[in-house]
């Protein structure tokens, strides 16, 4: 890796977008340059306290300009607009957003699963909706073992997903309660969040599921390559800041025992398996906050089904889930001679 980008981050004040650049510099990334592109309002000022010398630049047109690598968190809306743009003027992005994850042109990539849909054509990718990523790194090498037949799972996501105006909620929603005092009226989140659970993330759909829901279902089938796997999602919303946990019933054609099952893990790419229960340790979100990995264990045969297996799977949203993710998806596009 002797060359080096031109790097720039579209969103680059959002949790996601900060988390890029931390991803970006703790990594050591390749890169020679860091263009912060915002909206007007962060426009001229420094990006951070720990970035005084990095200046927000406003988006436009314009912006395309000296840029080899453009790492987008802004929405779908300026995915759409934007993107196309960037990769015109011979930029490879990889956008955050659902904007173009369900494209049947474009690749949806978690890199431990299926970097290989990466080619020299490859120019816009896709990263997947954060519940989607750490399951299908868990799911992928059980998969490779004994083939997934069907997977019900059910999710403990945290505030952080919604954005920082999500997790402000919870904090003063938390105040208040314990202060004695009625909870501030929900803004951000559909139902109070403080000492509660939101069975609803994003909007309902047709058929009774919401759109987080339905992400995991095509998001899965996408990235694991299995176009009619049956699965089925729960996802609630908990009050917890930071990393996402999942409860993953996963049923396979052949028998997977739970021993195999954590060796297959424990030798799987970005997985840490912590599964030793009688001394209380078993992954959870105030552990994986901070951390690239996937974290998985409570790995059970299950009681109810032939070929069936337990699992609780836990990863920090905005990296995984999003910043890291992405990082690394420019990280192996680099390392396969494609940028
Ligand atoms: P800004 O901070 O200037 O509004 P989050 O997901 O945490 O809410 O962050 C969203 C990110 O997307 C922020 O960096 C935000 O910039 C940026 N953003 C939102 N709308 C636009 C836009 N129209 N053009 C450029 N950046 C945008």
């Amino acid at each position: 890796m002797n060359k080096k980008y031109r790097v720039a981050i579209v969103g680059a004040t959002g949790a996601v977008g900060r988390e890029m650049l931390r991803m970006l510099q703790v990594r050591r990334f390749p890169y020679i340059s860091i263009k912060a592109l915002a909206s007007e309002r962060s426009s001229g000022k420094p990006l951070s306290a720990d970035n005084p010398s990095i200046i927000v630049e406003k988006l436009t047109p314009e912006s395309v300009k000296d840029v080899d690598i453009a790492l987008f968190s802004a929405g779908a809306t300026v995915s759409k607009e934007y993107a196309p743009l960037f990769v015109k003027a011979g930029a490879v992005v990889i956008d955050n957003s659902s904007a173009w994850r369900m494209d049947p042109d474009i690749a949806l990539v978690v890199p431990e699963v299926n970097a290989h849909v990466l080619t020299s054509k490859t120019r816009l990718i896709a990263n997947p909706n954060c519940s989607t990523i750490q399951m299908v790194v868990a799911l992928q090498p059980l998969h490779a073992f004994a083939k997934l037949t069907k997977v019900i799972v059910s999710t403990y996501q945290s505030t952080s997903g919604a954005g920082q105006a999500a997790m402000d909620e919870l904090r003063s929603q938390t105040t208040d309660v314990l202060a004695g005092k009625k909870p501030a009226p929900p803004r951000k989140m559909p139902a109070t969040i403080a000492f509660n659970c939101v069975p609803q993330i994003d909007v309902f759909e047709e058929n009774g599921f919401t759109k987080e829901e339905m992400k995991m279902v095509y998001e899965t089938r996408k990235i694991m390559g299995i176009a009619d796997l049956p699965l089925s999602a729960t996802a609630v919303r908990v009050p917890v800041f930071r990393s996402h946990s999942e409860s993953v019933w996963a049923q396979f054609e052949k028998p997977l025992s739970a021993v195999q099952a954590r060796e297959l893990l424990q030798k799987a790419p970005g997985v840490i398996v912590v599964d030793d229960p009688a001394n209380k340790k078993y992954p959870q979100p105030i552990d994986a906050e901070g951390k690239t990995e996937t974290f998985v264990g409570r790995i059970r045969e299950d009681l109810a089904t032939p070929n069936g297996l337990v699992m609780w799977v836990v990863s920090d949203n905005l990296l995984k889930g999003a910043a890291s993710n992405a990082v690394q998806i420019a990280e192996t596009m680099i390392e396969k001679g494609l940028i």
